[in-house]
């Protein structure tokens, strides 16, 4: 946004926040998302083939950006075979394609419970094919992981949890704190999947950790690419979220107005001090003033397999949370592998594992670190593409 525009802007705003609440108070505009987005919540309706069952659950998975960067093959009987979209990954924030990874352990995991669910014990082999490279420039079409079904499964007593699970995106509820004993369920969930956890609830360690986010967030704000990522990935109002189905889903009557009346410029940064810029800081800042306890997962290595079991072990901590009634949201800010975030990838290494950043892909790793607290209010399901899309010809 230029500053013409941006004076523009301004001047029109007590306009825009008058027909908001006129809007707001007809009900012709509601922040709820339209129905067909987020259809995918209510679990596979209509399907009989048991592993489409499970995928319909899979799909849910929690991942960076909501870019669902998941396809499947079908083909083999028996089998899924799961493979990584080379469209859907985040260059700038996310050079290496960790995040990616890490969303797809989050989807392995679900399939792998929701067929336990239907009696199918599911036996993974990751890579194949050998693992992906470790930039992403070098990726190429090998699976991620080849899933054979057999008989004789347990159910998973987090299958449950699956549908109802959310990532709390908005500020938690300052006057209630997160219990130790809490925190220890989370990181023992974590611990069972085979992750190294970490966390604080101790209101001594908390600013330090709340000015990690805040600190890194900004850096990942006023850096020019990594917030057009962003800006590139955000879809405003129903037809836009209806026709994406992922991204950075936007749909309050302010920001509706706004876009509609060409406030919203998709093509730069905010600038600062504009209302965008604005609502972008106060949105982080409030996020980590808010966290009421952290929670982090390492690796002793950082290699593309331990990337997946992350993911796996962290939707399993968040579906524990969810039967806790717990909010779990990642702040990945400072565990973002792009230059200007290093001084912060260095001082969360210090301050969560009490030693310096890896150097190699043999030296342990942050994975996720995440806010701990209560939210206020229900948060809304984001919304999911539709099955089909997964599922390769
Ligand atoms: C590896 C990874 C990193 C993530 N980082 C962030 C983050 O920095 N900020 C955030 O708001 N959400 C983050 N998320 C959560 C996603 O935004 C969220 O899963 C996605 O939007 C879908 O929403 P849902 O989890 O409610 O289904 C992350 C998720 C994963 C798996």
């Amino acid at each position: 946004m230029n500053r013409r525009k941006f004076i523009w802007v301004a001047g029109g705003g007590a306009i825009a926040a008058a027909s908001v609440a006129t809007v707001a108070a007809g009900g012709v505009w509601s922040s709820t998302f339209p129905a067909g987005a987020v259809q995918a919540w209510e679990g596979p309706v209509g399907e009989t083939d048991p592993r489409r069952r499970a995928l319909a659950y899979a799909i849910t998975a929690p991942n960076p950006h909501n870019l669902q960067p998941w396809q499947v093959d079908l083909r083999e009987s028996g089998v899924i075979t799961l493979f990584t979209d080379p469209t859907r990954v985040l260059p700038e924030t996310d050079p290496l394609g960790r995040q990616i990874l890490i969303g797809h352990g989050a989807f392995l995991e679900l399939l792998v419970v929701a067929l336990a669910q239907q009696g199918l014990a599911a036996e993974v082999t990751l890579w194949p094919q050998g693992e992906l490279p470790a930039s992403l420039k070098g990726w190429d079409r090998r699976p991620v992981a080849r899933i054979v079904l057999r008989g004789g499964a347990v159910a998973d007593p987090l299958f449950g949890q699956i549908l109802k699970r959310r990532t709390p995106k908005s500020d938690f509820d300052t006057a209630r704190a997160v219990s130790a004993a809490d925190l220890q369920t989370l990181m023992a969930s974590a611990a069972a999947a085979g992750l190294l956890p970490g966390g604080s609830v101790e209101p001594a360690r908390l600013p330090a950790l709340r000015e990690l986010c805040w600190e890194s967030a900004k850096v990942e704000l006023l850096t020019p690419r990594t917030m057009m990522e962003s800006i590139r990935l955000t879809r405003v109002g129903p037809r836009e979220i209806l026709k994406h189905r992922d991204g950075i889903s936007l749909n309050s009557p302010f920001i509706r107005l706004a876009d509609t009346a060409g406030m919203f410029d998709r093509n730069a940064p905010p600038a600062e001090g504009s209302p965008g810029y604005k609502a972008a800081m106060d949105r982080f800042s409030g996020h980590s003033r808010s966290a009421m306890g952290f929670a982090w997962l390492s690796t002793a290595g950082n290699s593309r397999s331990e990337q997946v079991r992350a993911g796996r072990a962290y939707v399993r901590m968040q579906l524990k949370a969810t039967e806790m009634g717990l909010g779990v949201h990642p702040m990945s800010q400072a565990l973002q592998e792009f230059a200007e975030m290093q001084p912060h990838f260095e001082r969360a290494h210090q301050l969560m594992l009490g030693k310096g950043a890896p150097r190699s892909a043999g030296d342990e790793t942050l994975q996720m670190f995440v806010r701990l607290g209560y939210t206020k209010a229900q948060v809304p399901a984001t919304p999911r593409r539709p099955l089909a899309k997964f599922v390769a010809a």
